[in-house]
């Protein structure tokens, strides 16, 4: 796939915020353990109410709005290259919205005491240019905070929602992401900036009815590079409610699905 396509194939992915928000309400409301990834990057690295902070990919911009609402006093500001991200940061109180890319970030030098980026690294199309940028934006003992998933997340639903995409004659292939993953980006982030402090979280997300599964695996389809209006789209969503009802009428445990994601914490640290 070429550079162009890969961006094409993100940007269809996040035209609507709306399958994201499904994943994220599964994976807050049906994770075997306690899944807080804004307590976890904030366990990272103390976020100051006075601290200028940027969140680079920043989606619907809940982790902003939670600063904002906990009385944040610095600059906050999200960055993302989908404009309905944009909008949700600008729509928080006391937050910037701007349109740009982790790889030119359109902000000065030296800028900001704290960079957010959270499940993005993975669709960047050159991330050591992003990290390049994320360190030049802080300032000298600034720290980046990056999550990213492991290599193999919710392998079951992903697997089941592909072989759907290929019945159908069209390319299963994961359009939207490059292979940086828990175990690869923490050598690129000890090359950017001479430090970093990674802590993983494992755990498994739970289906114990098919309605939640079968809404979990159509917010699926635009990760595996399925555009909401592709012709395709009504069969393969048909056939994924079959499938999954079957299932549950075959199976008797929940269906249970593997996941996980690290968090990584550098500093700059010269002068
Ligand atoms: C999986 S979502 C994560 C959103 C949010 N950070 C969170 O954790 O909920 C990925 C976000 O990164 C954005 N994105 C993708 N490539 C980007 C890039 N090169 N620069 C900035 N944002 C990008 C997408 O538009 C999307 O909003």
């Amino acid at each position: 796939m070429s550079q162009g396509e890969f961006l094409t194939a993100v940007a269809e992915e996040y035209a609507s915020l709306d399958p994201l928000k499904v994943r994220i309400a599964a994976h807050q409301e049906l994770s075997e353990f306690p899944d807080d990834v804004e307590a976890a990057v904030l366990d990272g690295a103390e976020c100051s109410p006075e601290h200028d902070v940027v969140d680079v990919g920043c989606g619907t911009a809940g982790f902003l709005r939670a600063r904002s609402v906990a009385g944040h006093r610095g600059r906050l500001v999200g960055i993302d290259t989908a404009p309905s991200a944009v909008e949700a940061a600008r729509a928080v109180p006391g937050t910037e919205g701007l349109l740009g890319s982790a790889t030119e970030l359109p902000l000065p030098g030296g800028a900001f005491d704290l960079l957010y980026a959270r499940h993005m690294l993975y669709h960047v199309d050159d991330p050591a240019k992003a990290l390049a940028e994320f360190r030049r934006v802080l300032r000298p003992g600034g720290t980046a905070v990056t999550v990213v998933n492991h290599a193999e997340v919710v392998p079951h639903a992903t697997g089941m929602v592909r072989e759907e995409i290929a019945r159908q004659g069209l390319d299963p292939g994961m359009r939207t992401v490059n292979g940086i993953h828990s175990d690869n980006l923490p050598p690129l982030l000890e090359a950017a900036f001479g430090n970093v402090r990674t802590t993983r979280y494992d755990n498994s997300l739970i289906f114990s009815e098919p309605g939640r599964l079968v809404e979990f695996s159509v917010a699926l389809l635009s990760v595996c590079g399925l555009p909401p209006e592709a012709p395709e789209r009504p069969a393969v969503v048909s056939a994924l409610h079959d499938r999954i009802h079957a299932w549950f009428d075959g199976n008797r445990g929940p269906w249970r699905d593997p996941k996980g994601y690290t968090v990584s914490v550098s500093v700059r640290t010269d002068s």
